[in-house]
C-alpha cells in the first residue's frame, strides 16, 4: 500500500515542494479510512483542518430547511477541501461526505498556513484553486437556473464521466453515481432523474445499473443537450 508520503508526493499542490517539506507534511498530517457515507465535518462547524483526498470520492452537501439535499461538487483523488478557513471563514460553507470508502489526509490549519508563509507559491495556487472553483459554480448556477432538467443532467454526467467517470475499451463511460446523487447534483427530484434516463435508455445514450450510469455514446448527450438547450446563440 502507498504511504502517506507517496499521496503527498503525488498530489498537485505538494508535488512540486522539496523533500524535507513534503516528509514534514507526511509527518505533521494524519491519513485515515472512512466509510462510504460517513460525514468528515458537518456544515457550520468550525473550521480546524484542511482534508486531502487520497482514495475515493468526498461530496460536499448542504441540506435545505426542508431537508432537501444539495450536492455542491464531488472531488476524489488528489483534490482538497476544508480550506476557506485560510481566507478568513471560519465556520464550514458545507458538510463533507465520504462517498466511496474512502482514504483522507487531515492536516491542521496551524500547520497549513506555517506552509503557506514559507511558500507564497502555494498561497497563490490556493487562491486560484478557490478561484476556479467559485468560477464553476457560477456556471453550473447559470445552467440551474436556464436550462431544463435533461439539459442539467446531461451536463452533469459529461462532467462527472470527465472527472470521475471509468472509461472502457468500447468508448462508453461508468460514472459511479447512484440516481438518488444525480438528482441532489441538478436540483432536481430521483423521479425526473429516472424518466429521462430511461428515455435515453430507450435511444441507447445510456445504461444503468445499482449505484452506476455507463454512457454508451457520449457524442449523444452533447447533441441533445444543443437541441433542447434554452439558450440559443444569435448567430
Ligand atoms: P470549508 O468551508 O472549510 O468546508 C466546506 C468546503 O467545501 C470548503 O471549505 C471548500 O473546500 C469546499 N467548497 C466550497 N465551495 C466550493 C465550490 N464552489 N466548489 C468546490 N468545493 C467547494
Amino acid at each position: 500500500m502507498p504511504t502517506q508520503l507517496w499521496y503527498i508526493k503525488h498530489a498537485n499542490l505538494f508535488s512540486w515542494l522539496a523533500d524535507d517539506e513534503q516528509r514534514d507534511i507526511a509527518d505533521r498530517s494524519e491519513m485515515f479510512r472512512c466509510q462510504r457515507n460517513s460525514k468528515l465535518f458537518f456544515a457550520e462547524e468550525s473550521s480546524e483542518d484542511i482534508y486531502l483526498i487520497k482514495e475515493g470520492r468526498v461530496k460536499l452537501t448542504r441540506t435545505s430547511a426542508t431537508g432537501r439535499e444539495m450536492i455542491l461538487d464531488i472531488l476524489g483523488p488528489g483534490e482538497i477541501f476544508g480550506e476557506l478557513s485560510l481566507i478568513g471563514e471560519e465556520n464550514r460553507s458545507h458538510s463533507a461526505v465520504a462517498l466511496d470508502d474512502a482514504l483522507v489526509c487531515k492536516m491542521a490549519r496551524s500547520d497549513f498556513e506555517g506552509l503557506l508563509q514559507r511558500h507564497p507559491e502555494m498561497a497563490l495556487k490556493v487562491i486560484k484553486l478557490i478561484g476556479m472553483r467559485r468560477r464553476e459554480l457560477e456556471m453550473r448556477l447559470e445552467d440551474l437556473l436556464f436550462q431544463p432538467v435533461g439539459n442539467r443532467l446531461a451536463l452533469a454526467l459529461l462532467w462527472q464521466a470527465q472527472r470521475h467517470g471509468i472509461s472502457e475499451e468500447n468508448g462508453s463511460i461508468r460514472i459511479p453515481l447512484s440516481q438518488k446523487n444525480l438528482a441532489h447534483l441538478i436540483g432536481s427530484s430521483r423521479e425526473s432523474v429516472a424518466e429521462q434516463l430511461t428515455k435515453w435508455k430507450k435511444s441507447g445514450l445510456v445504461t444503468t445499473s445499482y449505484r452506476s450510469i455507463k454512457i454508451i455514446d457520449p457524442q449523444g448527450l452533447k447533441i441533445f443537450f444543443k437541441q433542447n438547450s434554452t439558450e440559443k446563440s444569435d448567430s
